[in-house]
């Protein structure tokens, strides 16, 4: 097979959340573009409509199911239409997170914990094991979490998402160290900064720019583009023999 055709998705059927904006609406974008059928998820059904519908004025496959991923029923529904309206499931990206304080450790509250790691860890935990019996028939699947460069290196304030995002990146592991005999993969990207409504506070201060950006190796935060090629290469037939990999995408954040 040529190198071009192992990263082609034709037939594959994906479930993007968090895909109304930012790095999951890129990713949706590139996995439709590289042939999958694409499930655009997000909390409103109008915006993953939205997001849906643009993918198919492109020519390519797309439906919108909303899913709160905090919630354990929208999570089970997801999954069933999805594989009511496309026969299965091939690849899962875990990308909703939430990120609702800033604050030192000792101020936030036990309600505040639960409710991020309910949405960056449990979702993403409970949504691979809704997509898995049907991974398993299919013989095969890419999972892909999307983690943060903050569950490796904390940064005050950010206390609660980045422990969220370290127990995501282990859950990664576990995933490829029991699922890998089924053919099923999973990986984790780290994305450094990237600028969506996410990030905003950050990258819309001229000050805090200045001071990321001369440290920073590539010297500039990122665009959400910049991400979807590493989920097209990890869904793919390209990356067959990688799992458990966590992969930074941080202009060089980490060397700091
Ligand atoms: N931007 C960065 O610099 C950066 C850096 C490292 C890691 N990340 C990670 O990248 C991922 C995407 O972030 P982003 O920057 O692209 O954020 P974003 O632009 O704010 O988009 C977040 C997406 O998640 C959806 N969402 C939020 N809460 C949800 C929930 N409970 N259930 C379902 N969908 C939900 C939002 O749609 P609705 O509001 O319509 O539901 C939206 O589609 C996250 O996992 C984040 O931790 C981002």
């Amino acid at each position: 097979m040529s190198t071009r055709k192992l990263f082609e998705l034709d037939g594959k059927v994906a479930i993007v959340t968090g895909a109304s904006k930012g790095i999951g609406k890129a990713i949706a974008e590139s996995l439709a573009e590289y042939g999958a059928k694409v499930v655009v998820s997000s909390r409103s059904q109008e915006t993953v409509d939205e997001v849906a519908n643009e993918i198919k004025a492109k020519g390519f496959d797309a439906i919108g199911i909303a899913c709160h991923v905090g919630r354990d029923d929208q999570r089970k529904t997801l999954v069933e239409k999805t594989i009511a309206h496309y026969g299965g499931v091939d690849i899962l990206i875990n990308n909703a997170a939430t990120n609702p304080v800033y604050a030192p450790l000792e101020a936030i509250e036990n309600v505040i914990f639960d409710k991020v790691m309910d949405v960056n860890v449990k979702a993403c935990f409970d949504l691979a094991k809704l997509c898995f019996p049907s991974m398993k028939e299919r013989k095969g699947g890419s999972i892909i979490n999307i983690a943060s460069v903050e569950g490796m290196k904390p940064t005050g304030g950010l206390s609660i998402y980045s422990i969220s995002k370290s127990a995501l990146i282990m859950l990664t592991k576990s995933q490829a160290a029991e699922w890998g005999k089924y053919g099923i993969r999973s990986n984790a990207i780290c994305p450094g900064l990237i600028k969506t409504k996410f990030s905003e506070a950050l990258w819309s201060n001229e000050m805090m720019m200045k001071q990321v950006n001369n440290h920073l190796p590539l010297r500039r935060a990122a665009e959400t583009s910049e991400m979807a090629g590493l989920a097209v290469y990890l869904s793919s037939a390209a990356a067959s023999y990688t799992t458990g990999a966590v992969i930074n995408s941080d202009g060089g954040h980490m060397l700091m």
